[in-house]
């Protein structure tokens, strides 16, 4: 059973969309059993094409495949194909419409309410903050005015499984309990400083900007972000 699909840190509550997932399987299977659930992440290109070559600006040298697209166990082998091809000389004439990807007029639309998309998540990230009293712009704080900061928050220690962002001061912190651990981490994503979302189903920390992932304890899981969130106050 599969279904619910969303924008990477974008859902209010992952496990709710498993919860009804789960309802849903067993209206349709009485008397089943559930022996595992898990999301799936999936890169997808705005024309919907999955998309391997040359690297732009790797210089010839660096090779590349992705937009799978919820198919990577046929389109990864194809890329391999392909790749292999072009480094050995070889010739495989489906690739021709992948390597000459065009954008359609729908397809740039789309990559425009993307983009939009992706600017309104960081706009409302960094604005709950501002509420609190912080000014920003373009992801940066700016400065506070300390008339409108709300007194110091009391240490927040979240329930089991559970994460939550506030402000410390004028850093945005991820805080969350896993297994008995509490950890408090920037919230602020290292690849162009998106503020992170808890997802309670895979207890990660996923940014909503460009869906990079990081575990509880900020360990990067999935890109484009290349570094951890640091602990709280090393950011
Ligand atoms: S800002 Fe977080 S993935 Fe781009």
């Amino acid at each position: 059973m599969g279904g619910h699909g969303h924008h990477v840190g974008r859902a209010r509550s992952e496990k709710h969309h498993l919860g009804s997932l789960l309802d849903w399987a067993a209206q349709q299977h009485p008397g089943s059993q559930v022996t595992h659930t898990w999301s799936a992440q999936d890169y997808m290109a705005v024309n919907l094409m999955p998309f391997f070559g040359k690297l732009p600006r790797g210089k010839g040298h660096v090779y590349f495949g992705t937009g799978y697209n919820k198919w990577g166990m046929t389109n990864a082998v194809a890329a391999s194909l392909g790749i292999a091809a072009d480094i050995l000389g070889g010739h495989v004439p489906w690739a021709n419409t992948i390597h000459h990807r065009i954008t359609s007029p729908s397809g740039a639309l789309s990559a425009v309410s993307l983009n939009a998309g992706v600017a309104a998540k960081l706009a409302s990230g960094w604005g709950q903050l501002a509420a609190e009293g912080l000014k920003t712009e373009g992801g940066k704080v700016l400065k506070k005015d300390k008339d409108q900061l709300p007194p110091a928050p009391a240490p927040v220690v979240p329930d089991e499984g559970q994460g939550q962002v506030y402000r410390e001061g004028t850093r945005p912190v991820a805080v969350s309990t896993v297994d008995g651990t509490t950890c408090k981490l920037s919230a602020v994503c290292t690849h162009l400083g998106g503020i992170v979302h808890w997802n309670d189903s895979e207890r990660t920390w996923d940014c909503p900007l460009h869906g990079s992932r990081f575990s509880n304890e900020g360990e990067l899981l999935e890109g484009p972000a290349t570094r951890n969130l640091p602990p709280a106050g090393k950011a």
